[in-house]
């Protein structure tokens, strides 16, 4: 069986934003694994409105990219309280290619919260999609004191947690994917 493909999706195209680095090292993390894995930015698909596609035409590739996950990890920070509109537009603009596959989720926060209220409403939106929400979820806080020089994180309770939320990802991946193909 081939390894499992499990995206990243980059919830905010805030300039400036440090949830670009928690990405990065969620992406790397999921490769060290030897899951195939790559980073969706929602930069790249700055969707304009419900329903309507990139000025470059591009989601597409975005629709192309959910079809073939097995899983999916979002990593956004909290605004307000919430996910950013970007990613819900985002999100919004697939359909049944979500159903029955696994959703983890990394929250990023400067705060000491960690964006925990931003993945509690996040789980019901992916809910809606039909996706299988895993626990734990992985909070961020203090972002800008999150990273060791080497860019690992400096907590290894954090790394731990991120750790165990891709064993559940991995896991539920692996199950549905082999469900979803007929067996010979
Ligand atoms: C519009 C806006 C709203 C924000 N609201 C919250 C919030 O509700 N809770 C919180 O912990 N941080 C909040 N922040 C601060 C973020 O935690 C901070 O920007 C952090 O670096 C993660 O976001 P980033 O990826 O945009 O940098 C907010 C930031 C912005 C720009």
């Amino acid at each position: 069986m081939s390894a499992a493909f499990v995206p990243v999706i980059l919830g905010t195209a805030r300039p400036g934003r440090r949830s670009e680095a928690v990405a990065h090292h969620v992406l790397d993390t999921i490769l060290r694994r030897n899951l195939g894995s790559e980073l969706v930015d929602v930069a790249d698909y700055a969707v304009t409105g419900t329903g309507r596609d990139t000025a470059a035409g591009r989601l597409d590739v975005y629709a192309e990219i959910v079809e073939s996950a097995d899983g999916i990890v979002i990593v956004a920070p909290e605004y307000n309280h919430g996910y950013p509109g970007e990613l819900k537009l985002l999100l919004d603009s697939q359909g049944p290619a979500y159903a029955r596959k696994p959703v983890g989720y990394v929250s990023v926060s400067a705060g000491l919260m960690g964006g925990a209220r931003m993945v509690e409403q996040l789980r019901l939106v992916t809910t809606a999609l039909r996706m299988i929400p895993v626990s734990p979820a992985v909070h961020v806080s203090e972002v800008g004191d999150a990273f060791d020089a080497d860019g690992s994180f400096a907590s290894s309770s954090l790394q731990d947690v991120l750790d165990a939320m891709l064993d559940e990802v991995e896991w539920y991946s692996r199950v549905m994917a082999a469900a979803r193909v007929p067996a010979r």
